[in-house]
């Protein structure tokens, strides 16, 4: 007798429904189609193809560079091992930027030939036209506030945003006015978890934090910095559960040294 497992995809709405519960929401970013296996088996509600793969898959100092033909290949891979999450997919830097045309063509790329099934886009007031015109195509929307790496030349640094009470207050505003245009969540990044508490209880849609402190309604990592891999990437919101890069520097160091002495491969491990 063969059992029918089917997985039940987890939608936007599923994400509200736990918002309401008072159920948080675990989200990871993911790049490629083998860590997307297993980080979707894992049970994670949430899967982002951040721009994040611009630096720990491409090596760049920013999340600039990358481009939609990158973040489309990212997102395929990704989406063919996702069975349970929702997928959801960065626009990337200059991709949505110039004017809300541009913003939908880039949206529809990301969903037609990639199969996501949301996308995420940074700031607030500014890009609402953008996000609006990408939601009237069906497509689910993602904000992005606080730390806006897109940004980052703008801002200089990679500190802690909205301490001061006229950038805390903008971006209580910008929150309301996403919520507002339709998108169905929010991500937080590094403000205050006093303030991230204010924007999540103010707020009937999902907040999901990254250094936003515990009040939102899920949290995301950079799975790269969360199992490890990162050397040396450790800021203070960062909890590191696995360090993958000894183990791997472990296992390396091992097949390396075995292949010069002349033990792999062995006569079992031959033809
Ligand atoms: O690109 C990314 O990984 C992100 C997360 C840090 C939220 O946007």
């Amino acid at each position: 007798m063969s059992v029918n497992k089917e997985v039940k995809r987890i939608t936007v709405h599923t994400l509200q429904e736990m918002k309401n519960r008072g159920e948080k929401i675990a989200m990871l970013t993911a790049y490629d189609y083998s860590m997307a296996l297993i980080v979707d088996n894992a049970g994670t509600d949430i899967i982002l193809v951040g721009d994040s793969a611009s630096n720990v898959m491409a090596g760049h100092e920013t999340t600039l560079p990358i481009t939609l033909d990158q973040m489309i290949y990212h997102a395929a891979s990704v989406v063919r091992a996702a069975k349970r999450a929702l997928v959801v997919v960065d626009l990337p830097f200059g991709s949505y930027q110039g004017n809300s045309k541009e913003a939908l063509a880039s949206a529809i790329r990301i969903m037609k030939e990639a199969g996501a099934h949301a996308i995420k886009l940074e700031g607030g007031v500014e890009i609402a036209e953008s996000v609006s015109r990408i939601l009237t195509a069906g497509i689910p929307v993602m904000g992005h506030l606080g730390l806006t790496p897109q940004s980052i030349y703008k801002f200089g640094t990679y500190t802690v945003r909205a301490k001061e009470e006229a950038e805390a207050a903008k971006l209580k505003e910008d929150a309301l006015k996403l919520q507002e245009l339709g998108c169905f969540g929010i991500v937080l990044e590094k403000i205050p978890s006093k303030l991230a508490k204010e924007v999540s209880d103010s707020l009937n849609i999902p907040t999901i934090g990254i250094g936003a402190g515990q009040h939102c309604s899920g949290q995301v990592l950079v799975i790269h910095d969360m199992l490890g891999l990162n050397k040396g990437f450790k800021p203070r919101f960062l909890r590191q559960y696995a360090d993958l890069y000894s183990v791997m520097d472990g296992a390396i160091k091992h097949y390396v040294s075995d292949v010069r002495a002349g033990d792999f491969p062995n006569e079992k491990e031959e033809y």
